[in-house]
């Protein structure tokens, strides 16, 4: 009786030991990009009676021919896109995948695009490729300028105007000189999609300027400035249309600060309704994986987790 109870524990609890591709079967996850069936939205041909929406150029009528776009909440993403002038180059930059499955499923071509934090240019390199026109902001002067200097080495297909604005994003001066920007250079009032991908709070050291939010004091500091961003740049945003938030969590002395889940609350406060919450794998880089074995160490001792997931959440503007 013993043994079988035995036995019976064990094949209850033994750990997956199948290759990736046979887990990722099992658990019926889609791991993308699929590279065999990769077909991208700007190849699919319309058809005669389309049927697409006011915020996409998805054409309904063809839905089962666009592997390329994301629709599980887990986003299990394959290597960072390295292609074009896409570099890891900023510790903590986001990987462009992000922007673009972002971009296909809010925007259509040439609408307008903006991102509060810019740091290296990457939505504005996707918005090159995707012809959607864009509009950063990056509160230091220097990495505006690199990321200016990057963006405009990115090949301009479609013809589109991209932009960066250096400053802060919780000034009402920036965001005026972003709507000055949108009638001017884009003839518009409005831009279509808001992408903010702000630091988590402290866990980068961005730089040591004080309007940085890497550089608020307290969690609830970074909150309030992150909620000024929000409700600053909400009057640029065309009704209906969607921001979205790319945010991990953070530790601090034995704690776990669901930043996301706070930031997430402030993006409520200030006009939106919640579309969807996706959890993205984060892969380590080569530094931290040779870590891996010391954190699991720590983890053991400390009764915590290890962080492997971030948050990608969706929000429209009522
Ligand atoms: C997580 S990074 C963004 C990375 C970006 N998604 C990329 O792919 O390069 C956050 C950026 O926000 C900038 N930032 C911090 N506080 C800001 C503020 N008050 N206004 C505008 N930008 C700010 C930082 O300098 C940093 O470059």
């Amino acid at each position: 009786m013993a043994k079988m109870t035995e036995k019976k524990k064990h094949k209850l609890y033994s750990p997956l030991s199948s290759s990736a591709s046979e887990i990722q079967e099992q658990l019926g996850l889609y791991i993308y990009p699929d590279k065999e069936k990769k077909v991208s939205v700007l190849e699919v041909k319309k058809s005669e009676n389309s049927k697409v929406s006011k915020i996409n150029d998805i054409d309904l009528n063809k839905w089962k021919e666009y592997s390329d776009i994301i629709t599980d909440s887990l986003w299990l993403i394959g290597n960072r896109d390295r292609s074009g002038v896409h570099t890891a180059g900023l510790h903590g930059n986001f990987i462009p995948q992000i922007p673009h499955q972002a971009m296909l499923r809010y925007t259509k071509q040439g609408d307008t695009v903006l991102d509060t934090f810019l740091g290296s240019g990457t939505t504005l390199i996707e918005c090159k490729r995707l012809g959607r026109n864009g509009i950063g902001i990056e509160l230091l002067p220097s990495l505006a300028k690199k990321s200016e200097e990057l963006i405009e080495r990115e090949l301009n297909p479609y013809n589109v105007v991209t932009e960066v604005i250096d400053g802060n994003g919780c000034s009402k001066k920036t965001i005026q000189k972003a709507k000055n920007l949108l009638q001017k250079k884009y003839k518009r009032d409005k831009v279509q999609l808001i992408i903010m991908h702000p630091p988590y709070h402290d866990i980068i050291k961005f730089s040591d300027h004080p309007e940085d939010l890497c550089n608020t004091h307290t969690t609830e500091e970074f909150l309030e400035k992150f909620s000024t961003v929000v409700h600053n740049s909400f009057e640029l945003l065309e009704k209906k249309r969607f921001l979205v938030l790319v945010i991990g969590d953070k530790y601090n002395q034995g704690e776990w600060i669901p930043l996301s889940f706070y930031t997430m609350q402030k993006v409520l406060e200030n006009g939106y309704k919640l579309k969807s919450i996706a959890i993205k794998n984060i892969v380590g880089n080569r530094a931290k994986r040779n870590t891996e074995h010391l954190w699991r160490r720590r983890a053991l001792g400390g009764g915590f987790y290890i962080f492997k997931h971030e948050y990608i959440m969706f929000f429209q503007k009522k």
